[in-house]
């Protein structure tokens, strides 16, 4: 089976008694959307992607403004390390997301194992969203400070490439060896930055989706879903190892 797949089936059973639940973006979150059986609750999207899937299969989305916190946020990542810290938004939509995660109650996030990472940054840069007005200063900024970035485009559109959110995308090499949260406070100390695709501390869970079975990786255990468990031994450090 595709791993996204598993990944995406490896999520519903957080979804159970959940009332309100938030949705991120991109294929894996797609994959998702697609096994969700109707039911009465209130979905928030983290983009307009995911609003019209849901909507066009006549599930409820509520826009993010009319709640006050989800019972739990479902998401995709970019890259995931030993810590369970990440990289999102390479899909553009990462000011909505961490806003809808860090107003829910529980974090799942759902991936395939080609996400695992060692270092954070090993697959590409971090996005950064950054007010419009302030394109041309924050660049400035990052290259006073060192940093190598590039400006994220579209097709058919010409120009930089906005999010949802109306921002400017950038995407910001990650140095080897660099601290994640040094980085991560450096560029947010920048005026402008409206926000940054670290997602640090904030999973509870990531599913790992593999061809045969899932993992289920959590700060303090792991379990397998192909019928075994393991306890005990701490998540950080298998994550990095497959
Ligand atoms: C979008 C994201 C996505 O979660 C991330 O890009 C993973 O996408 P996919 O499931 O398509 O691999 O952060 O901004």
């Amino acid at each position: 089976m595709d791993p996204k797949r598993r990944a995406a089936e490896g999520a519903l059973s957080f979804l159970e008694g959940a009332r309100i639940v938030g949705m991120g973006t991109g294929s894996t979150v797609m994959e998702l959307v697609g096994l969700l059986e109707p039911d009465d609750r209130v979905y928030v999207a983290s983009s307009a992607e995911t609003a019209l899937a849901l909507a066009r299969r006549g599930f409820r989305v509520a826009h993010p403004s009319t709640v006050r916190s989800m019972d739990v946020y479902v998401d995709g990542a970019d890259e995931v390390d030993g810590n369970l810290d990440m990289i999102k938004g390479r899909g553009g939509a990462l000011t909505m997301e961490k806003l809808l995660a860090s107003h829910s109650k529980s974090r799942v996030f759902i991936v395939d194992e080609s996400k695992l990472v060692s270092a954070l940054g090993e697959r590409g840069g971090v996005p950064v969203e950054v007010l419009p007005e302030a394109i041309g200063m924050v660049e400035g900024r990052l290259e006073e400070m060192g940093l190598r970035y590039s400006e994220r485009t579209c097709q058919g559109k010409r120009g930089p490439l906005a999010s949802d959110t109306r921002g400017y995308l950038l995407d910001v090499e990650v140095p080897r060896g660099a601290d994640p949260r040094e980085l991560d406070a450096r560029i947010r100390s920048i005026a402008g930055v409206v926000e940054t695709g670290f997602f640090l501390g904030i999973a509870d869970v990531v599913v790992v989706g593999y061809p045969d079975r899932t993992r289920l990786l959590t700060r303090g255990r792991e379990a397998t879903r192909d019928g075994g468990k393991r306890r005990g031994r701490p998540a950080c450090a298998r994550a990095a190892a497959s």
